[in-house]
């Protein structure tokens, strides 16, 4: 089968709010813990700069998806979010099904600004679960708790999202592979559209580095990707104990690595994030 002509494949733009609540000991994204008021009404006001600078690149192209990422862009009011979709949406040409992506910490979140995003054009929320486990929450140093991904799940729903990822990790301090498949399971229980499951990888300049974290973390990728695969193909057979997504019928899972880091996906139909 022939594809669309290069020039006619929509575009995606990636938007980054590079500020968090605090810096987590394992992350080696360019975020950094907010020191004073959030500055977002100047950022938005130079994100939009910088755009009205690069459009000419992307002239006669429709954008297919924006992904708003960071950091901790659930910090950002629904006003701001505003501004900044309002002006994307001035100099570029959007798609008429395009995917609006945000990223949530479900440390950071809030009903109004849920309601204020989705009624601003988001129509995606990634959920930065991490995993359901207390304990292992705060071995990463997370700023919620198990109760907070739950809440934020569930207002995230009330305020008309239908299309929700959530980001999981394996391979935590202390974490047995059993209870790496639990985190999953709670994940598949709430229904999601997506979950993206990654390999904690311990990067260099992080916390995680400096103080030394186990050896023992280092070589147990192939344990977990070995389960956790067997795990997605179970979901997949819709072996599960969760009635909501068995009435969804087929699931896709992706297994891949990109340099050490090994992440699986899965994603009802029609879901595969663009
Ligand atoms: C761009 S990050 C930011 C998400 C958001 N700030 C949060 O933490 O809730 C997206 C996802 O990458 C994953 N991630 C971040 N650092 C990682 C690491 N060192 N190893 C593996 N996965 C990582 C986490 O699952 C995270 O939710
Ligand atoms: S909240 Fe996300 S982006 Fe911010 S420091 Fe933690 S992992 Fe990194």
């Amino acid at each position: 089968m022939i594809g669309p002509e290069p020039g006619n494949v929509p575009l995606a733009v990636y938007v980054h709010i590079p500020w968090c609540v605090h810096k987590c000991p394992y992350c080696d994204f360019n975020s950094h813990a907010l020191k004073t008021t959030l500055p977002e009404k100047g950022y938005v006001r130079a994100l939009l700069e910088d755009l009205d600078e690069q459009k000419a690149l992307a002239a006669g192209r429709k954008i297919g998806s924006i992904f708003i990422g960071g950091g901790t862009p659930s910090l950002f009011s629904g006003e701001a979010i505003d501004a900044l979709l309002t002006g994307i949406r001035g100099e570029l040409d959007f798609a008429q099904d395009i995917e609006i992506t945000l990223e949530a910490n479900p440390g950071a979140v809030d009903a109004d600004h849920f309601a204020s995003y989705r009624a601003a054009g988001v129509n995606r929320l990634s959920i930065g679960v991490q995993s359901f486990n207390a304990e292992h929450l705060r071995a990463l140093g997370r700023i919620h708790d198990p109760a907070q991904v739950l809440h934020a799940y569930i207002i995230a729903r009330a305020a008309g999202f239908e299309n929700i990822n959530l980001d999981l990790m394996f391979g935590l301090p202390g974490q047995h592979p059993d209870q790496a498949l639990d985190d999953l399971q709670q994940a598949v229980d709430l229904a999601p559209q997506h979950l993206s499951w990654y390999q904690l990888t311990i990067e260099p300049n992080t916390l995680f580095i400096t103080n030394r974290l186990p050896r023992r973390m280092k070589n147990i990728s192939g344990k977990y990707s070995k389960k956790g695969r067997d795990f997605c193909g179970k979901w997949a057979m819709l072996n599960m104990r969760c009635p909501r997504m068995r009435r969804r019928v087929a699931i896709v899972s992706t297994t891949s690595t990109i340099g050490r880091l090994a992440i699986i996906w899965l994603s009802v139909p029609g879901h595969m994030p663009r």
